[in-house]
């Protein structure tokens, strides 16, 4: 028998017809994990991968939509009593902020301009000028209210005079009630208001 026939005898592995191809397919069966069981398998990997995502994704989102969700709650604290606020001038004035906090101290002191038009028409100013958010004055010769940051001015009923604000100031929402001026703090006026 020559060396080429005796290796065909053996088989393809050489190993004399122990029955390696049966060995590997058998093997090659084991190692491979059945259909049924790879795919809940896979649905599993998709699913943890899934609500790990989500739970990633939740404070993102709720940074994201959390502004345009939210509910400002009315909030109203009285300025004084309308006799403060004489007819046709503006006057500052000053209130606690009711979303202070215990250690805010002194910082929860906000402060104000307020204009009398007449004896039931008001316009509540913020005192933070609309371009950087430095305080704005009043000045009464001039009728201006002037920012002392950049040069921002505005006149008495708070449109933009001149200078880098691209706006009026912001205003409060007011009401007067038991003879009392009152704005809602709870909302304070910013970027959020139509310009
Ligand atoms: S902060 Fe008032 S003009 Fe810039």
């Amino acid at each position: 028998m020559s060396e080429q026939e005796k290796q065909q005898e053996k088989g393809s592995c050489g190993c004399g017809g122990c029955g390696c191809e049966q060995k590997a397919k058998a093997a090659a069966t084991a190692g491979v994990t059945p259909a049924p069981r790879r795919g809940f398998m896979l649905k599993l990997g998709v699913g943890l991968l899934g609500i790990g995502g989500a739970i990633t994704a939740l404070p993102i989102v709720g940074y994201l939509i959390g502004p345009a969700t939210k509910r400002y709650s009315n909030l109203w604290v009285e300025l004084g009593e309308l006799s403060i606020f004489p007819h046709g001038a503006t006057r500052f004035a000053t209130f606690l902020n009711p979303i202070r906090q215990p250690t805010d101290g002194d910082s929860a002191k906000t402060a104000c301009w307020v204009r009398c038009i007449d004896a039931t028409h008001f316009q509540v100013f913020a005192i933070n000028c609309a371009h950087l958010g430095c305080p704005v004055r009043w000045f009464e010769q001039s009728k201006l209210f002037m920012c002392p940051c950049h040069g921002g001015v505005y006149y008495q009923d708070g449109t933009r005079a001149a200078g880098p604000p691209p706006r009026g100031l912001f205003e409060y929402v007011w009401k007067i009630e038991g003879g009392k001026l009152l704005i809602d703090a709870g909302r304070l006026p910013g970027l959020e208001e139509s310009t």
